[in-house]
């Protein structure tokens, strides 16, 4: 089954595709009102208003004019299929935005998988570009921001180093996963 974490990773290696510098992905959730959303944003090369409206409806642009890329398509058909919306905005040499909502109750809503070792494959694989992951649940938040680490970290010790990923894969548990109680 798809987790909407592997669409996270998705949508953010996008990102890194464009040349982002900075990407921030925020998962949040209101339980209350039984809703849920999930954003990445990044200051990659961004895109012409032409192309946004090719990759937001692939399915209708006759096959000749580009390659039909999936990750956009099936993150905006992972929300629409639970009860949410999705948008995109984007602006040449500034930056792109993905949002995508979701009912957390719905039947077809998929889980948010492994959140966690998403964020950490993409802290630890991507050490020159920088992160802010945010989470958030019912008014509780984390965050964990590479430019904060790499401070105290220093230049010469990288994020893939033994040490640094246990403490960092301990520091997104406790702040980007288990903030939702295994409720997502
Ligand atoms: N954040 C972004 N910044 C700039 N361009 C983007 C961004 N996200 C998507 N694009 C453009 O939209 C296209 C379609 O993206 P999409 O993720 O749907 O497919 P893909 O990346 O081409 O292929 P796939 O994800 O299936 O490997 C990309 O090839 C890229 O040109
Ligand atoms: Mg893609």
């Amino acid at each position: 089954m798809r987790e909407l974490a592997l669409n996270i990773l998705d949508i953010a290696e996008n990102s890194l595709a464009a040349g982002a510098k900075l990407v921030r992905i925020a998962v949040e959730a209101d339980f209350g009102a039984d809703a849920m959303s999930i954003s990445i944003e990044d200051d990659g090369k961004g895109m012409s208003e032409e192309m946004l409206a090719r990759v937001t409806d692939p399915f209708t642009t006759t096959r000749t004019t580009r390659k039909v890329g999936m990750g956009l398509p099936l993150f905006k058909y992972s929300a629409e299929s639970a009860g949410g919306e999705f948008s995109i905005a984007s602006a040449p040499g500034k930056g792109t935005r993905v949002r995508a909502t979701y009912r957390i109750g719905h039947v077809d809503r998929m889980p948010l998988g492994d959140f966690g070792g998403v964020a950490l494959q993409l802290v630890t694989m991507n050490p020159h570009t920088d992160f802010l992951i945010e989470a958030a649940a019912d008014g509780q938040r984390g965050a964990l921001d590479t430019r904060e680490l790499r401070e105290a970290l220093g230049e010469d010790i990288p994020f893939d180093a033994p040490e640094v990923r246990s403490f960092l894969k301990e520091y997104i548990r406790e702040n980007l996963v288990d903030i939702f109680g295994g409720r997502l």
